[in-house]
């Protein structure tokens, strides 16, 4: 770690920022028994749905706060990734193609820096004092399992045999005033170093970030390089490193204005049921499994904290919109280095977490193009996992309008020729389908439906009966109130 000045993820001068977007709404005397988690639930099923600020929680002094819905417009999105003021999701989309592999590169000239002090330090408790029910972690939801004080959170954890500080957005529920359960799916980086830890009997340091600039856990939410540390991947995108004080009793890094950190170790032979919790397609899993549970031994936190939750849930959900504009840039990406030429736009679809209903809208150029975009966008590396459905409409569709696509669907396919079916593709143990798959493996199959004008008939296909655009433009421009 080097020695400049760095960026203390301060949430509090995001927050400011979101305000002065007219972005932000304060929230006053909600329930953290429900109530808070509904409303959270159904701001972001609107459309532009604005960042919540929940203050007077029922139960919790006044200044002890809970912000959702942080990443669920293009301008909160694209002021989170700092690449200036953005308004339409396809030109973010646009604007992040080609970013997270230069992110990556540049990652190793952005190590942390350590600085002495910071606002994280305005408060400690530990031993008998740590309480975790002083926050007023939701109940999101009536079928939860518990209490999830972390679901927009950083858990910060180090490597049994070397220096790699991993930073991950895992769910934390609350078992009691001093212990959570933290749910790291195996694979995952921070589930690989718990693993190294138990196999050597070795217990396990852990601090859960609960609150920081949105951009900490929406880098530590993606898929950043195995042995990379998020923090860098983070400097990269900052274009500074980010300033970071050390927990005093495991020594991890933790950005300098975190609004509460949880610091404690998970011993070997301690799990606990955890869970049930929605997952990002929308459904609970079957039941629910243990997971480690963390003894939380010191609390450090600022003045009137602020927490963010971000839980998964049915989609659209509170973070699905960051998903959809970051698989969308990456799928754009990746049909660009696969040679598929003309793509207009690409939409990773909410509804189906980003993942299992996908649409690339093209500028057909020759015979056989639809189906190359369409298995491609549903085969290539970042696309492949749990696809379900890829379709390819023609550029006249704006594949992120759900009424547009299904209109090509409906009028532009011969459903004998124009699915193509994947058998035993990259499934998941994950799908809520898969109860009824017949694999022993995580297999699953999958569509690939090409709803675009035939290209054999394209002189020939029937006109489109609407105002032309710049019809549609003039008209609206006169009839502003009206339309
Ligand atoms: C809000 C949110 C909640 C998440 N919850 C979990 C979780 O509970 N467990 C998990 O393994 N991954 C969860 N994820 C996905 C991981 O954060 C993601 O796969 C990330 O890449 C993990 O970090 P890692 O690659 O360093 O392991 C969640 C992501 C988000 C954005």
């Amino acid at each position: 770690m080097s020695a400049a000045a760095g960026n203390p993820l301060d949430l509090r001068a995001w927050l400011d920022e979101a305000r002065r977007l007219g972005e932000l709404r304060e929230v006053e005397g909600a329930d953290w028994n429900l109530e808070l988690g509904t409303i959270s639930e159904l701001n972001v099923k609107k459309a532009n749905p604005p960042a919540l600020l929940f203050d007077r929680i029922a139960g919790y002094p006044a200044g002890h706060r809970v912000l959702t819905c942080s990443t669920s417009s293009p301008a909160r999105l694209a002021s989170i990734l700092r690449i200036g003021p953005e308004q339409d999701h396809h030109a973010l989309v646009q604007k992040l193609r080609g970013q997270p592999a230069q992110w990556q590169v540049r990652a190793a000239q952005f190590e942390p820096v350590v600085v002495g002090r910071g606002p994280v330090f305005e408060h400690e408790s530990s031993g008998d004092d740590v309480d975790l029910f002083a926050f007023p972690s939701p109940l999101w939801h009536e079928g939860d399992g518990g209490r999830y004080i972390g679901t927009g959170c950083m858990v910060v954890t180090r490597d049994y045999d070397s220096d790699w500080i991993n930073v991950g957005t895992y769910r934390v529920m609350i078992h009691d005033r001093n212990h959570v359960g933290l749910d790291m799916i195996p694979g995952k980086h921070g589930a690989i170093q718990y693993r190294k830890h138990m196999a050597a009997g070795s217990s396990f340091p852990v601090c859960i970030v609960l609150g920081a600039d949105p951009l900490g856990y929406l880098v530590s939410g993606i898929e950043v390089p195995f042995g990379m540390c998020e923090y860098d991947y983070m400097g990269a995108i900052l274009n500074e490193p980010v300033a970071v004080v050390k927990g005093a009793l495991t020594g991890l890094p933790f950005p300098a204005a975190s609004e509460i950190v949880l610091e404690g170790w998970a011993q070997p032979g301690d799990e606990r049921t955890e869970g049930p919790f929605g997952e990002f397609h929308g459904y609970y899993p079957g039941k629910a499994a243990t997971a480690p549970a963390v003894k939380i031994e010191r609390i450090y936190h600022r003045n009137d904290p602020i927490m963010i939750g971000s839980p998964p849930a049915k989609p659209p959900n509170d973070y699905s919109y960051s998903k959809a504009v970051m698989r969308s840039a990456l799928l754009f990406d990746a049909l660009a280095a696969a040679g598929v030429p003309d793509v207009a736009a690409v939409w990773a679809h909410e509804i189906g977490g980003a993942r299992m209903f996908n649409v690339v809208a093209i500028k057909q150029r020759y015979a056989g193009h639809a189906r190359q975009a369409g298995h491609i966008l549903n085969q290539c590396g970042v696309g492949a996992y749990m696809s379900r459905y890829s379709v390819v409409v023609d550029e006249d569709i704006d594949p992120s309008n759900l009424h547009e696509v299904m209109w090509a669907v409906a009028t532009r396919t011969d459903p004998a020729i124009d699915i193509d079916i994947i058998r035993r593709g990259m499934g998941s143990k994950n799908d809520p389908m898969s109860i009824a798959y017949p694999y022993a493996a995580p297999l699953s199959s999958k569509a690939i439906i090409d709803a675009c004008r035939p290209y054999d008939y394209l002189a020939e296909f029937p006109a489109v009966a609407e105002a032309s655009k710049d019809l549609q433009a003039k008209v609206r421009a006169k009839w502003k109130d009206l339309l």
